[in-house]
């Protein structure tokens, strides 16, 4: 088997978290705002149609979009359920901005995304009036009744950016003060693009508060690249034998960032050239070259900065012949899939050696010629994480549903046969 070698420069697509707040901050904003390079993926796709079903003025995605908002209560009644198909962020994220509509809205999802907690964010934004009804359990169908919130000061015992942001979107709608504390901090994108919108935002380490605002002003956004798909070509290049791969405009806020950190850790060769902060998010440039890696440890505090990287994590250990433990990790089950036991099975399947933590999992050095079938379980990170271990190993790895990437980043599979020979 020849060695891979990496070469060239990948732009991946915009950040889906971004993407997603940008279509429902424009909506609720005073104006026509600017939304350039924002992400055309399934997930991003389902936010705008919630959205027009919402009455939101949001024309067909593309590179540069013009979106006229109705102002921070300005959304209709729908006619019919909103369609959330895959995606978590956009019904965690609507059920807030709902619950502060008098009005009220039913959500639907795929199958995955209806066996997904909603308890979680049914709870604080019940506490703060709104009424929920589940048919089955707490997962979708479920109807949000929105009315007149009131303040909060809520104590999430974890750490979700949706769940917060579900808290300050209520919040936001319903013109009342919220305060939100995490056990480690989330990622914060809403709070940076409340703030460039003329929001009333303060965060300290783990706590956020909102306080009210007449009015939202219009958006003026250039959409960085998302960091969690610019991992699988930092992975790809730390793993090669030869070459260098540039990742361009990659979007660099501290809440993102666990992953490049935890690959300098195991000995990565990564630089960064760090540039000016753009619509309040840091970016920058990589430049990865293959190095060898060690064994690496991750708790649960650094688990909020590379949860969705966590899977590809599993793949870099195995495919390096190094000892992975992760733990603190539980979240990775009620992800799109059963991140731990779908990574585990998998990487089983090809034949590493990995085992399941209740809240976490271990790989262990063992066989490195990995080959098999892999079942992704429609599980978009977890076909890019093995795609990855494919493309390094040799392509003995057969990924069962490659399409499921189109939730978060359509064009992998090209990029990848691109850069990678
Ligand atoms: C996201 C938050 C994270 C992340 C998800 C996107 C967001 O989920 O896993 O892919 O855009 O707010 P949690 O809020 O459940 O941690």
């Amino acid at each position: 088997m020849a060695p891979l070698t990496v070469a060239g420069t990948v732009r991946v697509p915009g950040d889906k978290s971004i993407s997603h707040r940008s279509l429902i901050l424009a909506c609720l904003a005073e104006g026509e705002s600017r939304v350039a390079g924002i992400l055309d993926s399934e997930d991003v796709r389902s936010t705008a149609a919630a959205l027009r079903s919402l009455g939101g003025d949001v024309p067909e995605l593309s590179r540069e979009m013009r979106i006229r908002g109705s102002g921070l209560r300005g959304l209709r009644p729908p006619t019919r359920a909103l369609d959330c198909g895959n995606s978590g962020t956009t019904t965690r994220l609507l059920a807030g901005v709902v619950a502060g509509h008098p009005f009220s809205a039913r959500f639907e999802g795929d199958s995955s995304l209806s066996r997904r907690p909603m308890k979680r964010v049914a709870e604080p934004l019940t506490y703060m009036g709104a009424k929920f009804d589940f048919a089955r359990g707490d997962g979708l169908p479920m109807t949000v009744h929105g009315v007149d919130l009131r303040s909060i000061d809520w104590d999430t015992k974890s750490a979700s950016a949706q769940v917060k942001s579900a808290i300050l979107l209520a919040g936001l709608v319903s013109q009342v003060e919220v305060r939100v504390t995490e056990s480690s901090r989330s990622r914060d994108h809403t709070e940076r693009m409340l703030r460039a919108m003329g929001g009333d935002v303060e965060s300290d380490r783990n706590q956020v508060r909102l306080r009210p605002a007449r009015r939202l002003t219009p958006l003026d956004l250039a959409v960085p690249a998302d960091p969690s798909s610019a991992a699988f070509f930092v992975a790809l290049a730390a793993l090669a034998a030869e070459g260098e791969l540039e990742l361009d405009d990659v979007c660099l806020n501290p809440t993102r960032i666990g992953f490049l950190n935890a690959i300098k850790r195991m000995g990565g060769d990564i630089r960064v050239n760090e540039r000016a902060s753009e619509g309040g998010e840091e970016i920058g440039t990589l430049t990865v070259r293959p190095a060898p890696l060690s064994n690496l440890r991750i708790t649960a505090v650094e688990v909020p900065s590379l949860i969705d990287e966590l899977p590809l994590l599993a793949c870099v250990a195995a495919a390096a012949g190094v000892e992975l433990e992760i733990t603190g990790a539980a979240e990775l089950r009620v992800k799109e899939s059963d991140r731990i036991s779908a990574v585990v099975q998998n990487l089983r399947a090809v034949g590493a050696v990995a085992e399941e933590l209740p809240d976490g999992l271990r790989v262990h050095p063992g066989e490195r010629n990995f080959a098999g079938e892999v079942n992704p379980r429609g599980d978009h990170r977890i076909a890019m994480a093995f795609g990855v271990l494919s493309a390094v190993s040799g392509n003995r790895i057969k990924i069962r549903d490659p399409e499921c990437v189109a939730v978060s980043y359509p064009q992998f599979w090209d990029d990848l046969r691109r850069v990678a020979a």
